[in-house]
């Protein structure tokens, strides 16, 4: 079976922590994003998996390469972005019309029994079948109303909550058969949501597959640590710490440190935290539910929560950051700086006095 993954798209609201890794690279748990996804199709029968690439492509390719897990990787290149429907067709010709194939954004976590949609989809002769996962508040997404069968009538687009025909949501995953090609206007931007679903809706050729179990759309940094948390606890129940790494520290589970990190002494580290390679943590520091990438440097004393620090950041001593912060690669932060919730600083910024209102830093 083939796969599609929409692996393009610019990613703004992530995209202050760095300019030279794409989205689908940022680590969850120390492994990219995109490596789960193709692990998770790859054990699920998947031989094939088509990469829809556009900005920061070559970056893709280079981690990538032409197989990874036992799937073979071809990348399907746009010259300009084409939405979520527009790959697609583009991809037509690698995907063939012989069987129904899977297709995802790829920002997206979650557990899905690939297999058992994909039969799901034949068994109900859908041109594309929707994963839908049930959310507590359907407000910021597509919402699916169903006929008594699973056929979806429609989608309403970021309903108010009043309005909102059900709570299940639109997950980003989709089964189709080759016919949706034929639904999938060539050669220009097309949103498979707004331009392809109702068409096939109004036909009763559009199905709903409700999954459970976690399910995060990785948008903003909040969405970004609650996936790096969920594959946390799949992986390091214990705490997992990497070759050639000196740690002096209490580290707190779930939390996994990777290579040649040194931590020093009275630190605490967790629960929730990723180190990447090369991460070098004072002493007394405390770093909790935070991503902290490859080749930081963390001075003595300084406290991390709910934050996301950049390639190579050096953040001085008794430096404090706050929630749902980015520190983008390479950022400086003098000692004793404060930095409040909601602060994104861009790569490459030296930073001198405390940040005390929520906003970017250019
Ligand atoms: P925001 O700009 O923050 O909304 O993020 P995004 O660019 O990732 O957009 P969105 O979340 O809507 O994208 C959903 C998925 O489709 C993500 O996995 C993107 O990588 C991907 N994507 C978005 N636009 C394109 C595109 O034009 N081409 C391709 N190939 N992929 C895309």
């Amino acid at each position: 079976m083939k796969a599609i993954i929409l692996a393009g798209g610019f990613g703004t609201r992530l995209r202050p922590l760095s300019c030279t890794r794409p989205k689908l690279l940022f680590p969850l748990a120390n492994q990219p994003i995109l490596d789960w996804t193709v692990k998770a199709l790859a054990e699920n029968g998947v031989d094939t998996v088509v990469l829809a690439v556009n900005y920061m492509a070559e970056a893709i390719v280079r981690h990538m390469g032409a197989s990874k897990y036992g799937v073979s990787i071809i990348y399907s290149r746009e010259e300009r972005p084409l939405g979520t429907g527009g790959p697609i067709k583009r991809a037509e010709h690698i995907l063939g019309r012989d069987e129904p194939f899977l297709a995802m954004n790829g920002d997206v976590v979650c557990e899905v029994d690939y297999r058992r949609m994909v039969e799901y989809h034949t068994d109900r002769e859908a041109v594309a079948t929707v994963a839908l996962v049930e959310v507590e508040r359907p407000e910021r997404f597509g919402v699916a109303q169903l006929d008594e069968e699973d056929r979806i009538i429609r989608f309403v687009e970021k309903p108010k909550p009043e309005a909102a025909p059900s709570r299940l949501v639109n997950a980003g995953i989709y089964t189709l058969s080759p016919e949706i090609f034929d639904y999938i206007p060539p050669g220009r931007p097309v949103s498979i949501e707004r331009e392809v679903f109702p068409r096939l809706a109004e036909r009763g050729l559009l199905y709903g597959y409700k999954i459970s179990g976690p399910w995060i759309d990785i948008g903003v940094p909040e969405d970004y640590l609650k996936a790096n948390a969920i594959m946390l606890d799949k992986v390091a129940k214990e705490p997992v710490i990497g070759e050639a790494s000196e740690v002096e520290a209490e580290v707190v589970a779930p939390t996994v440190l990777g290579a040649a990190v040194k931590v020093g002494r009275d630190s605490v580290v967790g629960p929730y935290v990723s180190v990447g390679d090369g991460v070098v943590i004072g002493r007394g520091c405390r770093i909790e539910n935070s991503v902290i990438f490859p080749g930081a440097f963390i001075g003595d004393f300084t406290s991390i929560r709910n934050a996301i620090v950049g390639e190579n950041a050096v953040l001085g001593r008794w430096v404090k950051v706050e929630g749902t912060s980015i520190i983008g690669d390479y950022v400086n932060v003098s000692d004793n700086v404060t930095i409040t919730s909601g602060v994104s600083i861009c790569p490459s910024k030296s930073v001198s006095e405390s940040i005390l209102k929520p906003g970017r830093v250019l």
